[in-house]
């Protein structure tokens, strides 16, 4: 079941986020528990990340007892690479709060042994207690994470190779298609669907038919945000134009 909330705008929605994950972290961290969230990339979380990091400096916040895990990395990008997504978080995100480095999980785009290292970040998730709150985009493939079509709902996370479509929308941060990698790891459907709570944002007209298509489509592999629609607890946080086709 998801549930649709429509926003003015891209600050609106990044307010009603941001205090959600500031009210979760103050009942969790009341009990002592630390507050699991999973990150996702990209140009849609940014207004996100600069409202969490609004709070953290005007409101005082802490994160202290915060947990991540990201959804994906880029096959063979590592932390120094400037289009890397653990170069990307620390840029938007990690550096300006107070969570312990060794809270954050990333997959590693250098590993050798993928299948290992999926392993390992399927265990360190379980390990932490499971994710309270996931943040997703969506990709006009109908990608949640990289999990590019077809993505099974049982999916775990894997090394996946990136569609065209995906490559070409993100080739403006690497400035030429060429650069842009194949593959990447990823959370895998099943993974994320174990959340307990997700949020998806999307913003802009471009986003309009997948997100009516994730909402409005059978649940099917051919277009993975539709299996969200099997979550107990999922909400779009569209703008006009993200919500106009719906
Ligand atoms: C990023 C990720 C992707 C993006 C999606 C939308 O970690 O997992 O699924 O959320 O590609 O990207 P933007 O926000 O740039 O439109």
């Amino acid at each position: 079941m998801i549930a649709i909330r429509l926003h003015p705008d891209k600050q609106s929605a990044a307010q009603a986020i941001a205090r959600e994950i500031a009210d979760l972290i103050a009942i969790r961290s009341e009990s002592g528990k630390p507050t699991v969230l999973g990150l996702a990339t990209g140009s849609t979380p940014l207004p996100l990340y600069a409202e969490l990091i609004r709070l953290r400096r005007e409101a005082g916040i802490s994160f202290r007892s915060v947990i991540t895990f990201n959804l994906d990395e880029y096959e063979g990008l590592g932390p120094t690479h400037p289009q890397s997504y653990r170069r990307f978080m620390e840029e938007n995100l990690f550096r300006h709060l107070d969570i312990p480095a060794a809270n954050i999980h990333i997959p590693d785009g250098l590993t050798k042994n993928a299948a290992q290292n999926c392993a390992d970040y399927e265990e360190a998730i379980r390990d932490a207690g499971g994710i309270d709150l996931q943040i997703l985009g969506i990709g006009r493939t109908g990608h949640i994470g990289f999990n590019e079509p077809p993505s099974s709902a049982d999916s775990r996370t894997r090394w996946v190779r990136l569609d065209e479509v995906t490559r070409r929308d993100n080739s403006a941060f690497f400035g030429d298609m060429s650069l842009v990698p194949h593959g990447a790891l990823t959370m895998g459907v099943a993974t994320i669907l174990q959340a307990r709570r997700i949020e998806l944002i999307a913003f802009g007209e471009a986003k309009a038919e997948i997100v009516r298509r994730a909402i409005k489509e059978a649940p099917s592999a051919g277009c993975p945000a539709t299996w969200l629609q099997r979550h107990p607890r999922c909400t779009f946080h569209l703008d006009a134009g993200a919500a106009q086709a719906l």
